[in-house]
């Protein structure tokens, strides 16, 4: 199955406080609402997704954090209740979706060719993260489009920043091979925070946005300098002070799911397109896409989306 192919990235950020102000069924806490910024940014995200028709969402996550090596979810079908255990009060979602275990395999593989460490997850009891889960349910609410979940080896903490986001582009440019190898159409999540200087105390309504603001002013204008970069397409410049905003904005691209998801699309001079941002406890979250489909880098779904009668049939095939 040769000519798989990324179609877009996003970086879709992963604060609980979305879900629960969401107020879904299958979280359990209720909200009266808040952060409607942030999530109409995600709205929009979701059209695009839409249109764009992948076979597979892939995720990297920080909250799942393994210590040796990348871990791929390695089991079909996984359901549970994942809790976020910083904000319990806020999220305690059941969730139930489809892993592409094919394309699992092949990253892990590639990974491994590429001299990571790399393992399979076959634990058929796993309790998926709240990162992954929050990502995936704001981008893509109906759960009907298989994952491709990835671990947080942490590298850039162990190691140098430098050093350790090394190893993410090479993780990345391992996912990338492994989707052309197994003839996907993927998008790629990059469940990440800018800025994350947060506040220590949650107000009595956690919903109550008279309280949300940026808790670092210095923390805010990083978050625009590297955003408007961004809206430029001036992706090399990113990566080249991408240590310094780490550093001074401790900012969470550091676990290395931004730079595993540029690795993967080959880094473009891309203008990102902006669908919003907003704070959530302080810290600065962007939904942000590059779709490679209009930039013309990437093939246009087969069939448009008002003809594809529904995505039941993904799910089903997986089964
Ligand atoms: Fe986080």
């Amino acid at each position: 199955m040769p000519n798989g192919e990324i179609v877009a990235g996003f970086l879709a950020p992963h604060p609980p406080h979305l879900v629960y102000g969401e107020n879904p069924p299958q979280n359990e806490p209720k909200s009266e609402g808040g952060w409607e910024p942030l999530r109409w940014a995600y709205e929009r995200a979701r059209k695009s997704l839409d249109e764009l028709q992948p076979d597979v969402l892939l995720v990297h996550s920080p909250h799942w954090i393994t210590q040796v090596g990348h871990h791929f979810l390695g089991v079909r079908h996984l359901s549970g209740k994942s809790v976020d255990p910083i904000f319990p009060n806020l999220f305690r979602y059941s969730f139930e979706l489809e892993v592409d275990v094919e394309l699992a395999e092949a990253c892990c593989e590639k990974a491994a060719q590429r001299g990571l460490t790399a393992m399979m997850m076959r634990n058929p009891k796993f309790r998926v993260d709240y990162g992954t889960i929050t990502t995936l349910h704001m981008i893509r609410p109906q759960w009907d489009i298989p994952i491709v979940g990835i671990s947080a080896n942490n590298s850039p903490y162990y190691l140098t920043t430098e050093e350790g986001l090394d190893e993410m582009d090479t993780l990345g440019k391992a996912t990338r091979e492994a989707i052309e190898a197994t003839g996907r159409r993927a998008v790629l999540l990059a469940s990440n925070t800018l800025c994350h200087w947060h506040f220590h105390e949650e107000p009595d309504t956690p919903e109550d946005m008279s309280r949300e603001h940026p808790q670092s002013y210095d923390g805010y204008k990083w978050d625009m300098r590297v955003i408007e970069l961004l809206r430029q397409g001036k992706t090399a410049e990113v990566f080249r002070i991408l240590p310094q905003f780490i550093d001074e904005a401790f900012a969470e691209v550091k676990s290395g799911a931004f730079t595993w998801m540029f690795a993967a699309m080959g880094y473009p001079e891309l203008p990102g397109e902006l669908h919003g941002y907003g704070t959530v406890i302080g810290t600065g979250n962007a939904v942000m896409e590059w779709n490679l489909v209009k930039a013309g880098l990437a093939g246009a779904a087969a069939v448009p989306p008002s003809a594809a009668g529904g995505r039941e049939s993904y799910a089903g095939a997986m089964r």
